[in-house]
């Protein structure tokens, strides 16, 4: 297993909307391990191909608080939703962001596994919110999106202010 490169906001890369996947092979498998490697060391609790720049429906979650529950979610669909909720959420590529966010409550989803068995999973709560926030990944579509274009952009600033203290590089450096 490997861990992979988590693109960051913003990465024009994240708004690349996937393909589906063809065919469930080693391949495919491989990367669905891999992105679970990466979301147990980032650490996250979902992850979609698409922030590991790999333009593919795959998505990876795990809700559990031990982190004993993977969940592989291969050209989700939503089937049915209801309800709304509305709480924060959080992204790895939008590292230290916390916003509110509204989503259906309950929702129906189909899938196919890392087997290639095609299944449907009742979700509710964290579990459905996740699902959504990693479909919308997928459709080059980030949970920022939903803010205000002024919330936005003092996201942006406090990001990029983030960045530079990782790199040890005062903003008088930056240009
Ligand atoms: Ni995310």
């Amino acid at each position: 297993m490997a861990l992979l490169e988590i693109l960051e906001y913003p990465d024009p890369r994240l708004r690349t909307v996937a393909a589906p996947v063809a065919k469930v092979d080693d391949a495919v498998r491989k990367l669905a391990d891999d992105m679970l490697e990466t979301m147990y060391a980032a650490p996250g609790i979902g992850l979609a191909a698409t922030q590991v720049d790999v333009h593919q429906r795959l998505l990876v979650i795990d809700i559990s608080e031990d982190r004993s529950d993977p969940l592989v979610l291969i050209n989700p669909e939503i089937v049915t939703q209801s309800g709304t909720v509305k709480g924060d959420e959080g992204c790895l590529s939008v590292p230290e962001i916390y916003e509110a966010v509204e989503r259906a409550e309950c929702i129906r989803v189909k899938a196919i596994n890392r087997a290639g068995e095609s299944f449907e999973l009742d979700a509710e709560g964290l579990l459905a919110v996740c699902i959504q926030h990693e479909m919308d990944h997928l459709e080059g579509k980030l949970f920022v999106d939903y803010l205000s274009e002024m919330k936005r952009q003092r996201l942006k600033k406090k990001l990029a202010k983030a960045r530079k203290r990782d790199l040890g590089v005062t903003p008088q450096q930056a240009l």
